[in-house]
Formats: structure tokens, sequence, C-alpha cells
């Protein structure tokens, strides 16, 4: 058997689940060249610490250095391309009624094939105004040639109410979209096999979903070559990255 065979018992129920959850965190992306959220950050950003970005409170100190980071973020995304992990959570929707739901704010999901059910912590395009909260319609073209942007920009004005427009994200310490919670409890409490990717399993609410399809008598499987907070949890941990494990599982028939 080599390393990144899954144990028979793992493929039977795999073959027999009749709904299927992809829960994907941010190593779900990181074989597409995306730096998984706590990885040490480099080039402009090696000195800033992302859990300090995302918050409120940064938003309200420095505006400018917020909105760089995230249209730096975002510009990156949109030179990267889907991996084979991605590929294969689209393909298996082919064949099981299978639900995405994932922690990440790119689109790699959308771009391989997938309908995300839940974008648990909001989205890199979809900024919307600070103040009257209406979504802010920014041209795509802006990303052209923005490599290494400054560090701080000006974010862009509400054209309803003049307030600045903030990035999409979910900050820490801000409640999640009520329709995608309530959309990936659901789906965790009511499937037969939930595929943990790419997730170190340290933020909540998030976090809670593969407990609670533990708990309702789900098979839960890890995919992470490390070991995470989620581990004695889970009913399988596989020790392998995203693009070897989820094609593996697709293929299962
Ligand atoms: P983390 O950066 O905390 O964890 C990434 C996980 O991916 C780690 O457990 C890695 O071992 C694993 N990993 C790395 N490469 C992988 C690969 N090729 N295949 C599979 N797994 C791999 O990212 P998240 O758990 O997604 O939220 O972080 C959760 C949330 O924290 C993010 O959504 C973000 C952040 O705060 C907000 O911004 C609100």
């Amino acid at each position: 058997m080599t390393p990144i065979e899954p144990d028979a018992a793992l493929l039977d129920t795999v073959r027999s689940a009749e709904r299927v959850v992809v829960f994907s965190g941010a190593g779900m992306s990181a074989e597409s060249g995306v730096p998984t959220f706590r990885d040490a950050l480099t080039g402009l950003w090696a000195r800033f610490d992302p859990t300090e970005l995302a918050t409120p409170q940064a938003w309200e100190r420095d505006p400018d250095l917020v909105w760089a980071w995230y249209e730096w973020r975002a510009a990156m995304v949109r030179r990267v391309a889907p991996n084979a992990g991605h590929r294969a959570v689209a393909d298996w929707a082919r064949s099981a009624q299978l639900t995405v739901v994932t922690q990440n704010v790119d689109d790699l999901h959308e771009r391989a094939g997938s309908a995300v059910a839940a974008h648990l912590h909001g989205s890199l395009y979809a900024p919307r105004c600070g103040g009257c909260t209406r979504p802010a319609e920014l041209d795509d073209d802006r990303f052209d040639g923005m490599a290494e942007p400054a560090e701080r920009m000006t974010p862009p004005s509400c054209v309803h109410c003049g307030a600045a427009v903030r990035p999409g994200a979910v900050w820490f310490g801000e409640p999640l979209p009520d329709a995608a919670w309530a959309t990936a409890a659901d789906a965790a409490e009511n499937c037969d096999l939930m595929v943990v990717v790419g997730t170190s399993g340290v933020v909540y609410p998030a976090a809670e979903l593969p407990l609670r399809a533990v708990r309702a008598g789900a098979t839960v499987v890890e995919v992470n070559p490390q070991r995470t907070d989620l581990t004695d949890a889970v009913t399988h941990s596989w020790r392998v990255t995203a693009a070897e494990a989820l094609p593996i599982l697709a293929a299962v028939r």
C-alpha cells in the first residue's frame, strides 16, 4: 500500500455515501499556489500578522493597509488556477449529492466547476460598502498588472453613500453570514460523509461543522498532511494533500 492509498473501510464508506459534504480550508488551495492563512506571509506582507489584519479594529485603525492586503490577495488568486483537488470535487458532484462548504475567500472551487453552497468567511470578490452595506461594483481590470500593489491603497468610496468600500471577507469578531451558516450546519447534520480538507480547525464556529457531523453519525475524513485540532475527533485522518486525495475519493465507484 502506498502512503496515499486510503484504507478499505474508507473506500467502502465513500462508495456507499449518498450525501457528501466537502468542507474546505486554506490547504485546499495551497497546491494552486495560494499561501494558507497560517503560513508565514512573504514579501510585502511578511511583517504583518494576518490575524491582526483581518479585524474590524485594523480596518478602523488603518483602512488603506487592510484594503491593500485584500486587493493583493484578490489579485494573486486571479493569477492562479484551481488544482486537481478542486477539479475532483467538481467531478465528484456529478455522481453524488455533494455540498461544498468552504472557509476560503477565493473562487477556485467555482472556477473548477463547483457550485459552492456556503462561503462561510465571505469572498475576496464581494466588496461592499462599510457604511450602507450595499455591494460595490468594482471593475475587475483593476487587478491587471497588480503583481505587488502598494502597502497602502485608499479604498474606493461607495457610489450610494460615500463611505469607504470594505473587503467582502468576514473578520475575526464578526458573525458569519446567517444564510451561509444555516446551509452549512444543515448539510453537516444531514450527510453520511464529510471530507474535511486543508483546515487547521482552530477558527470557530466553522470548526464546529465536522464535530456536528460526527455527532449526527456521519463518517468524517480529514485530508491534511499535518495533524490538526480536529484529528482526534474525526473518523479517519488521512495524511495526504488535497490534490492527492480528492481525485482518489472522487474516482471511487
Ligand atoms: P489555516 O492556514 O489555519 O490551515 C491550513 C491547513 O491546511 C493546515 O492544517 C495545513 O496543514 C493544511 N494544508 C496545507 N497544505 C495542504 C494541502 N496541500 N492539502 C491539504 N491540506 C493542506 O487555514 P484555515 O483552517 O482555512 O478566516 O483557516 C481558517 C480561517 O482562519 C480562515 O478561513 C480565515 C482565518 O482566520 C477568516 O479570515 C475569518
